[in-house]
């Protein structure tokens, strides 16, 4: 007879974000959706873009709602549409995605670095008014892992300059800020629904959002080529549609959406209450606010050494940053704001873990038992 086999098992991988199981839940509606779109062949513009930016404006409060290719489109539009020219300079933050400093980069602007606050990872705005100057055109703070920056602090501050608001709402759509929606809070906002994020399609998709009449004409227009009408060409614009395919898809997720949104606040908070003894840091979330954990975050001494822990116990984990822009070779040049100390500690400790609105009460379990074995409890 033979030996048994010993071979450890390796655990079973958690899903980082558990799109199968959401797939499977909206299945049928999902195909309901792209069969009438295969139905109607109106494969650019059909009737669910259309279809889409009204449930969006119902859901974000926001008066209009223009869908695009994807969340770095929006960005691109909408500095567009403000009519950025080269040398114009752009207050944001380093602790983000390339696409925020790099559609203002695109249009020959110059992004201007703020640093973040260390608990929320968000601008810090007390840091803003410093940056301002007699050539910046706008304010572009960022939502970062779902919990919106101060929007009321950082208005202000740009009232008093005379200069909009651009909130890149690209992880938080559906978060509240003082009771309004992440999307209805500044002169322009930008998301994306690429697959992970808290509304994502099944490719690119993004939307801008403004009350602003004259902004929401011209971000239509730059979408198609600068059409004002079929061939005339108001203005320099891009290829910037969301196809019908990708509209359809996220209607049907909408039906959902308000339950995930509740799931994900509540799996954070529970994230939050559990992983309180360990030696790590959670982050902030502001008491006029929430977060819709678009990441769930936490900082991490040793990161390298938690992360393959953590692997080793089939719990995927992700970085969002390891580097802030300020530090990378494309943007290195654009200075480096007061150094930005905090974006810097940030991206050596923070560490993302798996989170979205099917994670199981098990999965989520090994998780905090793993992270718990690999960092331990806090030294009092
Ligand atoms: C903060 C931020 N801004 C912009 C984007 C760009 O969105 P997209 O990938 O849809 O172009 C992302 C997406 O990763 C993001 O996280």
């Amino acid at each position: 007879m033979n030996a048994p086999d010993r071979t450890p098992v390796a655990p079973a991988k958690i899903e980082f974000i558990d799109l199968k199981a959401q797939y499977a839940a909206l299945r049928d509606e999902i195909a309901r959706r792209m069969q009438a779109v295969l139905d109607h062949g109106q494969y650019i513009m059909g009737p669910e873009v259309k279809e889409l930016e009204a449930a969006l404006v119902a859901h974000s409060g926001a008066k209009h709602c223009i869908t695009v290719a994807s969340g770095t489109e929006a960005l691109l539009i909408s500095l567009m549409a403000l009519d950025l020219k080269p040398g114009d300079e752009v207050v944001t933050t380093p602790f983000t995605f390339a696409a925020t400093a790099e559609t203002i980069v695109l249009l020959g602007g110059v992004p201007v670095w703020v640093d973040i606050e260390p608990d929320t990872c968000n601008i810090d705005t007390s840091k803003i008014e410093a940056a301002i100057t007699s050539r910046t055109r706008a304010i572009l703070p960022v939502s970062l892992y779902g919990q919106v920056a101060d929007m009321d602090e950082i208005n202000a501050i740009a009232a008093r300059h005379g200069l909009p608001v651009i909130e890149d709402a690209a992880q938080s759509y559906g978060a509240t800020y003082k009771g309004r929606r992440s999307g209805n809070l500044s002169t322009l906002a930008c998301t994306s629904f690429f697959p992970s994020k808290p509304l994502g399609c099944y490719g690119d998709g993004g939307a801008i959002f403004t009350n602003d009449d004259a902004l929401a004409q011209a971000a239509r227009e730059i979408r198609v080529h600068g059409q004002s009408a079929r061939y005339t060409h108001t203005r320099v614009g891009v290829g910037g549609r969301m196809d019908t395919l990708q509209c359809a898809i996220v209607l049907a997720k909408l039906g959902r959406l308000d339950w995930e949104l509740e799931r994900r606040r509540a799996i954070g908070a529970r994230y939050h209450e559990r992983l309180r003894g360990l030696d790590l840091r959670t982050l902030t979330v502001r008491p006029d606010r929430d977060s819709v954990w678009g990441q769930y975050t936490v900082r991490v001494k040793n990161r390298a050494d938690v992360q393959a822990a953590l692997a080793a116990a089939g719990v995927p984990t992700a970085v969002h940053y390891p580097k802030p822009l300020h530090r990378q070779p494309a943007y290195a040049h654009f200075g480096a704001g007061d150094a930005c100390p905090a974006s810097l500690a940030a991206a050596d400790e923070v560490m993302s873990l798996p989170m979205s609105a099917d994670l199981s009460d098990a999965d989520f379990e090994r998780v905090v038992q793993a992270l718990a074995a690999a960092v331990g409890p806090r030294a009092t």
